[in-house]
This record gives C-alpha cells, structure tokens and sequence, in this order.
C-alpha cells in the first residue's frame, strides 16, 4: 500500500505507549508508523522520517536487558523527540546522569516553562502534565537546556536545540496532560516541519491508486462479515477495481435482527457490488444440533465457515486476490509472544488458512477509529460505521446451551430491545459492546396471576479501549428498568432480566 511522503517514526519502547503516541500523531493529521526500538539505521533512513519519537517504557536505563535504540540515530540530523524512558535513553546515550529518583513520582504535576524553544511554545507560563517516571534526568547533556521543570523533577523538558533533540519526562500523550496534543503538534509542525495533509480523503485517494497498481486487472474476492472492517475494505477495493471484485456474505443464521437483510441491501443496492448472498443457515443450525460446549459451538462455526467459503470461492473460478480487513495494531503485535488462549477467536473473514490467494490488505495501515473515519469518507451509514465488535460465531455463543432456530429467534428480539434502548438513550457510542445473552436457566414468575416458567435473559455492556479489559457499563436504573419491562413483555419465554456487573478480568465480555 501506497504511504504517503511525510511521515514520522514512533520507535517501540513498550507496546502501549507507543500505539497511543502514534493514534496522538495520526490525529494530528500526519502519517507515522511504528517500529521496533532495535530497528536498524539503515531502515529507519530509507523511510526518510520527517522526525522521530521515542515512546515511553517500564525498562530503567540500566537494567538488564533494557531497550537500547542505536546511538547513531541521534546523529541523523532527523528531530527526535524522547519520551520519558525515550528522554532517559537521549540523555543516557549523550552522556547525561539518569538516575533512579529518590521516590516515584506519578500523577499530575505543574511544569513551569522558561522557553518554549518550539516544543513547548504556546503553552503558558505553566500547564499541566501527567508523569509517570523511577528513573529522572539528573543533568542533561551537554548541548542541551532546561525548557521546564517541575517541583519534584528540574529537567521535565530538555532540547538541544541546534541538533533538534528535544526530550520530555511527563507523557503528553496521555488525556491527563491537557495541552499534550499541543506540544505534540509543536513538534510535527514546528520542529519537523510537517503539514496536516494525512485525512480520510488523502488516504481513500492514495489507497485506490495503489490498489489500482497492484491488482491490474486480476480478481479479487472479499468475505464481507457487515462488520466495519470488512465493509470499508470492500467497498475501498470496489473504488479501485469495480467489477473486478465479488464479495461474498454467509449468512450463517446466527446473526442480529435486520444484519442480513441491511449488508444485501447495502452492498448491493447502494454500491452496486457484486455480492454473493449464501444463505447457509440450515448447514449451521445442523451441525450445531444438540451442541452446547462453547468450543465446541465455535469451532463449528469456524470449521464450517471457511468450508461454504471455500465452495464459493472454487465456483467463481480464478481469483488472484484475496482481502483482508487486517488493521495496524495487528501489523504492530504481529510476532510479539501471544497470551494464553482463552477462546479460540474466529474472525468471519479471516483467512481461510489453505486458500491460495495473493493478499490485499487496504486497511493495515489504520488503526480502528481512523477505519470508521474512512468508512465515513466513503458514504458507509452510520450504523455501518459504528457496529458494534461482533465475535464470529455470532449468537452461537450468546445463546448459552442448545442453539436452536426458537432459541435464537427469541435472543434476537431480546437483543434488539437492549441495543435499540441503548442507542435511543444516546449511550451508544460510549458503551463499547451492549447485547442480550440468553441463558438456559428457567425460572418461577407470576404474569398476569399465571404462574410461569421461563428462561432468564442476561444484559451485558461493557466500556473498554480495546476489549482486552473492559469494564461493566454504569446504565441508568431507569433504562435498565426499560429494558427489563420490554424484554418481559415483549418476548416470550422471558420472564427473568438480569444484568451482568462483571468487569473483564475476571470475566470476558461474551458468556462463551
Ligand atoms: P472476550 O469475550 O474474549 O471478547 O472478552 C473480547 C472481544 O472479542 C470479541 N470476540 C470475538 N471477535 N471472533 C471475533 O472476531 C471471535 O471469535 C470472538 N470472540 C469474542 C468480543 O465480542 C469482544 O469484543
């Protein structure tokens, strides 16, 4: 895929920080990319950055085994910009004392600015900042001055200003420091000399040209899941190629109310794409008979997933490529040691593992929020653009014991209840994941002086950043009294609505 020609390096101390820097400096409409700490000079010169930031670390610049960048970087004659651990090793590998302070020092703290020296211009007198730090810059290196300073820290900003080597100890690019996206322009702007030109609008034009240029006049097939990955991949890939592409959606029959009908009526109606519609939902309800082991129901639904695509893919005849919705965080984790699997994942347009296909992957330069960006760019409906995360198995894995077509069907009006209330209460874009479970559990209740015997049906919403951690959603007592009133009236077989205050860890966001 095509870069653009400005772009600034964001060199990988340790793994969160880094991807934080780099969504800040993307916001600031320029491209970046992040590399490996240990990533050679030679490489780091071919990309030909504008600046380099290094990003913060938990490592101690003394320690065994501690992240060290090669020197040679800071004699590039390229802006860098070191971030507390990232100032510690500048000041370390220019001879400046780092040492370990006498006491932590973590959380806000005001720094007083003297110069602005380009960085910190614009700033005040004083603003606040955020620090996390056990090392600290005890004198800086030679060449290099103070620009601020904080109680506890007297060399909180340091620049060389001739080398334009410039380190901070606080993080401006956490929300705790208010003016970080400030200080983080000032140096994009100012210090490397950068313009705001990577937008939506830059990245569609510049990607449909490369992908124009590397597919020429092959084919190309895209599994289209109606999650916003792969429809702004598919419908990124049809600007370029047109005709040339064939979508193909499986509808598996464990999906939400309306998703079927509104991913055929989108893709086809709306952009005229060539879309396959396998109605293959006999196929699964068939094999999933009888299932209730979580593994086993998602495995299943895996396994079989990738066969009807297969089958489909072999109709079509010769297709060279094959897209993929792989975003940058998985470009960036790729090859780093996996945690421990607690659910074997299935994404639907994943990769079919023994297809041969070339690879076209037109959104692995993105991060999740600039997808939904280009997605708008692109004309996708809102709701498009921001679905919900939807695992692959679908309800499958919702519908807690035998999946069933009653089963399902009754998780569905439930399902659209929580999510319709959700939403009409403006809460939708602030709550990560919002959706029914349906247990197997019944129970005794009283309707209408009857006695009745019914499933419990759980309401699940969770915040999160990422859905690695994930907290349980505060919903007003009054909405969830809403839902829990339509869900009983509304729904038969549910007579019992309860809501799931478990944070993840210990529990996962879905049930199985
Ligand atoms: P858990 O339940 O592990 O889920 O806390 C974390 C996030 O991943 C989603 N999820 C999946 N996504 N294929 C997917 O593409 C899957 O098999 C799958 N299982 C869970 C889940 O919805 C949440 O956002």
């Amino acid at each position: 895929m095509a870069h653009p020609q400005e772009m600034v390096v964001v060199l990988d101390f340790g793994a969160q920080y880094s991807q934080l820097i780099a969504r800040r400096v993307r916001e600031c409409q320029v491209f970046c990319e992040v590399l490996p700490y240990n990533t050679p000079l030679e490489e780091l010169r071919r990309r030909s950055p504008r600046g380099i930031i290094f990003s913060g670390g938990p490592a101690s610049v003394y320690g065994d085994g501690a992240p060290h960048s090669d020197p040679h970087i800071l004699e590039l004659g390229v802006p860098v910009l070191g971030i507390c651990y990232g100032m510690q090793l500048i000041s370390y590998q220019l001879g400046g004392d780092v040492r370990r302070a006498d006491k932590r020092e973590y959380g806000y703290a005001d720094l007083n600015i003297r110069e602005g020296g380009g960085l910190l211009d614009g700033l005040g007198p004083s603003t606040q900042v955020w620090m996390s730090h056990g090392d600290s810059v005890l004198a800086a290196p030679q060449g290099f001055r103070i620009l601020g300073s904080t109680d506890n820290t007297s060399t909180a900003a340091i620049a060389d200003l001739d080398r334009r080597l410039f380190g901070v100890q606080f993080h401006p690019e956490v929300v705790h420091t208010p003016r970080g996206r400030e200080l983080i322009q000032n140096f994009l702007y100012k210090v490397c000399g950068c313009s705001p030109n990577w937008t939506p609008a830059s990245f569609v034009e510049e990607s449909v040209a490369a992908i124009r240029r590397q597919v020429g006049g092959e084919k190309v097939l895209c599994a289209l899941s109606g999650g916003v990955d792969s429809s702004v991949a598919a419908v990124l890939v049809h600007r370029a190629v047109g005709d040339q592409l064939t979508c193909v959606f499986v509808d598996h029959g464990l999906l939400r109310q309306g998703e079927a009908e509104q991913v055929v009526q989108t893709f086809r109606e709306r952009y005229r794409i060539n879309l396959v519609h396998v109605d293959a939902r006999r196929r699964f309800l068939t094999l999933l008979d009888g299932v209730t082991d979580p593994e086993a129901k998602r495995k299943i639904v895996g396994r079989e997933f990738i066969r009807v695509f297969e089958d489909e893919a072999r109709k079509l005849g010769e297709i060279d490529y094959l897209v993929q919705g792989t975003l940058y965080p998985d470009v960036i984790e790729s090859g780093t040691a996996t945690a421990a699997v607690i659910k074997s994942h299935h994404n639907v347009g994943g990769l079919p593992p023994d297809l041969k296909f070339k690879l076209l992957e037109p959104l692995r330069d993105l991060f999740k929020d600039e997808v939904r960006r280009v997605g708008r760019e692109l004309g996708l409906p809102e709701e498009m653009v921001w679905r919900q995360p939807f695992p692959g198995p679908g309800l499958a894995i919702r519908c807690l014991g035998p999946v069933t077509e009653e089963r399902l069907d009754i998780l569905r009006r439930a399902d659209a209840i929580v999510t319709g209330e959700i939403q009409k209460a403006g809460l939708g874009r602030e709550v990560w994941q919002y959706f029914a479970v349906l247990t197997n559990q019944q129970s005794v209740g009283v309707m209408g002086d009857e006695r009745t015997y019914a499933y419990t049906a759980v309401v699940r919403a969770v915040t999160s950043e990422d859905g690695m951690t994930a907290d349980w959603a505060r919903l007003p007592a009054d909405l969830l009294a809403r839902i829990s009133a339509r869900m009983i009236n509304e729904v038969p077989h549910i007579n019992r609505v309860v809501y799931d205050i478990t944070s993840k860890p210990p529990g996962t966001i879905e049930w199985e």
